[in-house]
């Protein structure tokens, strides 16, 4: 296939996915700040269920950062029957056990509580629970016939926004291969982000989740299937991280930072529900899917170098968000904003300690992750298709 053919499939693929995702999406009932677990709770009860079966993972659950949302459910009424078996990148094989696990304990709803890996292994569970079926006849776009039972979700990390999307990503069992379900009922009825469970949370992982929030609000801004609504999400998405993050790592238990990074994260997910991500992705997750680089690492050390390629394509909508945050006028040239903003894209990254590169990355997979990561980019509304060379280029500076 030539170069040209190439971009002509592209675009007319993402012309029939545009015609699933960029339609407007329901959006959760939102419960923001400290002890905004609890307010969920009561609305759990509210709704009138018996039942809940709370999704996590074991480390968290040892940790007692879930005891307190126990404690507020039993509070409202509603008894907790707890799955502590996911682990990250989910496998079809953790779900099944989910579902399974949800009809022998006879829940009538799903809560995850957790990081973006907890979310996505929920999310199946309650579509699989609902429709009698397991993870392999849910994977891909609307294949269930029955909406998912009533879902709600606690992010204990700031970043993916998965509480707001209605995407999942599984991993095959033996593969590892990942696999999308896309259900508008995988966006939960309600959520609550409350800094008070991200209190812990390690610096490293704040920055790096932190970053996968802030690469949500910019190729979306950026990308050529922004509205007015994912624009106004993704700008304050931007101007939260900035303002942020860097205190949410410095310190812990800054709750102010924690709970901006939360809505940070939130706002993201809203904006890429409709008009989804870019380049930064592509290749973040075939590092991931190669390398196991955590999905906010991969997106933090690929993000200036994108921006670096999409500069001059891009300008005006750069110069949009390095106005909104603060960083210049709107009366100098769009070229300055934009230099402006990818610097700070830059200095964020050194000033929260993301790496430059990974010496995970080795030089006889660049030709395959090359070829990879520019078959997934060209899925994407990015506001130009990326070359071969250019994306060979990024992948040897990212290489430790
Ligand atoms: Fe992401």
């Amino acid at each position: 296939m030539t170069a040209m053919h190439r971009k002509v499939w592209f675009r007319l693929r993402q012309s029939l996915m545009g015609s699933f995702i960029t339609k407007p999406q329901p959006k959760p009932l939102v419960f923001v700040g400290p002890g905004s677990t609890a307010q969920l709770s009561q609305a759990i009860g509210r709704f009138g269920l018996r039942r809940i079966m709370v999704v996590t993972d074991k480390p968290l659950r040892e940790l007692g950062v879930l005891d307190p949302t126990l404690k507020a459910l039993q509070d409202a009424g509603v008894e907790t029957a707890v799955y502590d078996g996911v682990l990250p990148d989910p496998t079809e094989q953790v779900v099944d056990n989910g579902i399974d696990f949800y009809h022998r304990e006879r829940c009538d709803s799903v809560l995850a509580f957790g990081r973006g890996s907890s979310i996505d292994a929920a999310k199946v569970i309650a579509l699989g629970a609902a429709n009698g079926c397991k993870t392999a006849a849910c994977l891909g776009a609307k294949k269930c016939k029955l909406p998912a039972v009533p879902f709600f979700a606690v992010p204990t990390t700031a970043g993916t926004g998965s509480e707001a999307t209605f995407i999942a990503v599984i991993s095959n069992n033996e593969t590892h291969e990942k696999g999308g379900v896309i259900d508008p009922s995988l966006i939960p009825k309600a959520a609550a982000l409350d800094p008070e469970v991200m209190r812990g949370l390690p610096a490293h992982i704040t920055a790096a989740t932190g970053m996968d929030a802030l690469t949500h609000a910019i190729e979306s801004y950026i990308g050529r299937w922004e509205t007015d609504e994912t624009n106004y999400y993704g700008l304050a998405a931007c101007r939260l991280v900035f303002d942020n993050l860097a205190a949410a790592c410095r310190d812990g238990s800054n709750l102010e930072a924690r709970e901006a990074m939360a809505l940070a994260s939130h706002y993201g997910g809203l904006a890429i529900t409709n008009a989804l991500v870019g380049y930064v992705h592509a290749i973040s997750h075939n590092l991931g899917a190669k390398y196991g680089i955590p999905h906010g690492l991969g997106n933090a050390m690929v993000l200036p170098h994108i921006l670096e390629l999409l500069r001059e394509d891009a300008a005006d909508k750069l110069a949009d968000i390095a106005v909104y945050c603060g960083m210049g006028e709107r009366s100098e040239p769009a070229p300055a904003l934009a230099r402006k903003l990818i610097d700070k894209v830059w200095e964020l990254n050194r000033e929260i300690g993301i790496p430059p590169g990974s010496d995970a990355i080795r030089e006889e997979d660049i030709e395959a992750l090359v070829a990879a990561a520019i078959t997934e980019g060209g899925s994407y509304p990015s506001p130009r298709f990326i070359t071969e060379a250019e994306c060979r280029t990024l992948l040897h500076a990212i290489k430790a």
